[in-house]
């Protein structure tokens, strides 16, 4: 039914027909890979994903294996019909939407070592493994000349570009994080805030942008506590943790971070929670 509707766009889902379809393309291809649900934040990367390739392949699917917490999975919206038609409509050439069964049926783990265990990893046991795992199967079946992550997800860039890239060939394109009037960092978990909790979040970034500006006015300010005392102020925010990194301590296989991210070489991120919503930021800094 959904091949009829989408006239300009091919949907696969079986891994053998995904491989032999990907080893015949003769053209550049761009990889968007998502669990749906999508945004703005999402569309950008469409966008800028057919800036690089001439052929844009996007994946549509919920990776259980990154889910620390059941209830977050459980929880986790889920919207594939509309999923489609916004893939379509931002000239996504091909859709990889796998079955679940087949996918993770003996899939080669990769373990993301100590730089998958620490920040946002400590909080989210087993959570990079799980990413890794997915992203690893997607550019083994794939083989994509370039792959756009948004720079919200830092730590998850940062270890794909590390562990994954040299072993594909496949150039990572960083994309800015898409936020919404407010600053709110757009997400697919924005769509479980009401509008009080919506408010409330955007305070993550607005602590961020605050800092950012008094780092430009005196640098020497000690950025954790000027943050802890900006959030503090908001008792429904629950802040889980405040990190400043050096973002070198992900540089691995000769892979120079900074290369990535330009003139930046620090990063604050921040994980809170609001409700039962778990959301999280950064801002890299020179
Ligand atoms: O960033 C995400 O949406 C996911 O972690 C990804 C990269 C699609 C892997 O499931």
């Amino acid at each position: 039914k959904i091949a009829t509707i989408l006239k300009n766009m091919k949907i696969i889902r079986s891994e053998n027909e995904m491989i032999s379809y990907c080893n015949d393309l003769k053209l550049k291809t761009s990889f968007v890979p998502t669990m749906g649900s999508l945004h703005d934040g999402h569309i950008r990367l469409l966008e800028e994903g057919k800036k690089y390739g001439n052929y844009l392949i996007s994946s549509l699917f919920i990776n259980p294996l990154q889910f620390n917490n059941q209830e977050d999975l459980a929880n986790y919206p889920k919207n594939y019909n509309e999923d489609l038609k916004i893939f379509e409509k931002y000239g996504v050439d091909l859709v990889y939407y796998p079955n679940e069964k087949e996918i993770l049926n003996s899939i080669k783990k990769i373990n993301s070592g100590p730089q998958g265990k620490i920040l946002e990893g400590k909080y989210r046991p087993g959570h990079f493994d799980g990413v890794l795992t997915i992203v690893n199967k997607f550019f083994e079946v794939i083989k994509p000349n370039y792959a756009l992550f948004g720079i919200k997800d830092f730590q998850q860039l940062c270890l794909i570009y590390t562990k994954l890239s040299p072993l594909y060939g496949t150039s990572i394109i960083p994309v800015e994080t898409a936020r919404d009037p407010s600053g709110l960092a757009l997400s697919s978990r924005n769509k479980l805030l009401d509008d009080d909790q919506r408010f409330i979040a955007s305070k993550i970034y607005e602590g961020l942008k605050l800092l950012e500006k008094n780092i430009k006015e005196g640098p020497e300010i000690n950025y954790i506590s000027f943050l802890e005392n900006f959030y503090k102020d908001y008792n429904s925010l629950e802040i889980e943790y405040i990190f400043l990194e050096n973002i070198s301590v992900f540089d691995e296989n000769e892979r120079l971070i900074s290369k990535l991210f330009s003139n930046k070489n620090q990063v604050v991120m921040v994980a809170a929670k609001v409700g039962n919503i778990r959301l999280i930021d950064n801002l890299l800094i020179s």
